[in-house]
């Protein structure tokens, strides 16, 4: 039975501890000099529709080291460019390779891609989650704050797919998450409705950051205008005004509050050019995990569907 992550809610708590443990452990064996090549003669493609350094570099350079070879594909040099209907390139790639990552703007065509493959889909982002970018973001939490248990973590910023992505999160893991939005940019309700019905008691979604960071061990944030809403820059800024992640705001949180963003950021908009430099920043372990936490996930999807 072949397994896709589109959404975090795809997963359980078992598969959550299972990622994290085996991230941890090709991190720790990659670092020692141990090479691990479980997935030779295999093939990961890459579908993507939008711009991408980190992921797709992850996810690259995660399948070769691995034993593996990806295969990037821009949605312009494809057939789908020209309307070949999404079944039937997944049914057609389903023969090619073993595992598709896609990276994309309506979320319905991963869910299409997903139905029609037999092979795993692996959400890369759409515009309404990123899974895997919380994947390796809570293996970093695990890995500096010692486990996510009784650790406050306050999103501030805009609703977007990253937040959402780490609402479900909090509703299977049953996180303490504080999501601070300005008012007409939070969460969409069927997010937070399918998140709620599979748990998330201490989910907390409010329009005040200052309250909201209060006492917090992780402060996340990421841009006001994600790819495909650059055109709202402008209205955003003025609209996010308050919602910056700056030494001010950070004072209201615990002294040793790690500050994370998926990255890219926009200096001195949602982010203070301090707070991204500061010494001791994990943002660039973030970035790092990402390749680790992409492995874990790979070698778990492929062999899991290959046997
Ligand atoms: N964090 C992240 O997904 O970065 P890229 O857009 O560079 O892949
Ligand atoms: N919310 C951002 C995340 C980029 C990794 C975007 O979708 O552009």
């Amino acid at each position: 039975m072949k397994k896709d992550i589109l959404s975090l809610l795809d997963l359980e708590v078992a598969d959550f501890t299972h990622l994290f443990q085996r991230a941890l452990q090709l991190k720790k064996r990659f670092n020692q000099g141990i090479s691990d090549r479980p997935l030779i003669g295999k093939s990961l493609g890459l579908i993507f529709d939008k711009k991408s350094t980190r992921t797709r570099v992850a996810f690259e350079t995660a399948m070769i080291q691995l034993g593996g070879t990806p295969i990037y594909m821009s949605t312009q040099d494809t057939q789908i460019s020209r309307n070949e209907p999404a079944e039937d390139t997944a049914r057609v790639l389903s023969r090619y390779i073993d595992a598709l990552a896609m990276r994309t703007f309506d979320h319905a065509l991963v869910e299409k891609f997903a139905k029609a493959s037999t092979i795993p889909v692996i959400n890369a982002l759409t515009d309404s989650f990123h899974p895997c970018q919380i994947l390796s973001d809570l293996m970093t939490v695990v890995e500096v704050k010692g486990g996510y248990r009784n650790r406050k973590i306050v999103w501030v910023g805009d609703g977007n797919n990253v937040a959402n992505s780490w609402v479900n999160a909090a509703a299977v893991l049953d996180l303490e998450l504080v999501v601070a939005t300005p008012d007409g940019y939070g969460i969409a309700s069927c997010v937070k409705e399918a998140s709620l019905a599979r748990g998330g008691k201490s989910i907390l979604f409010t329009n005040d950051p200052v309250e909201a960071v209060k006492d917090a061990d992780v402060v996340y944030t990421d841009v006001w205008a994600s790819m495909g809403q650059e055109q709202e820059q402008i209205k955003r800024e003025s609209a996010f005004e308050g919602f910056q992640v700056n030494r001010d705001l950070l004072s209201k949180a615990k002294p040793d509050v790690m500050v994370m963003h998926c990255l890219p950021a926009h200096r001195g908009e949602e982010i203070s050019e301090d707070v991204l430099e500061a010494p001791g920043a994990v943002f660039w372990d973030q970035a790092e995990n990402k390749r680790h936490m992409h492995k874990a996930i790979l070698e778990t999807l492929i062999l899991k569907t290959n046997g």
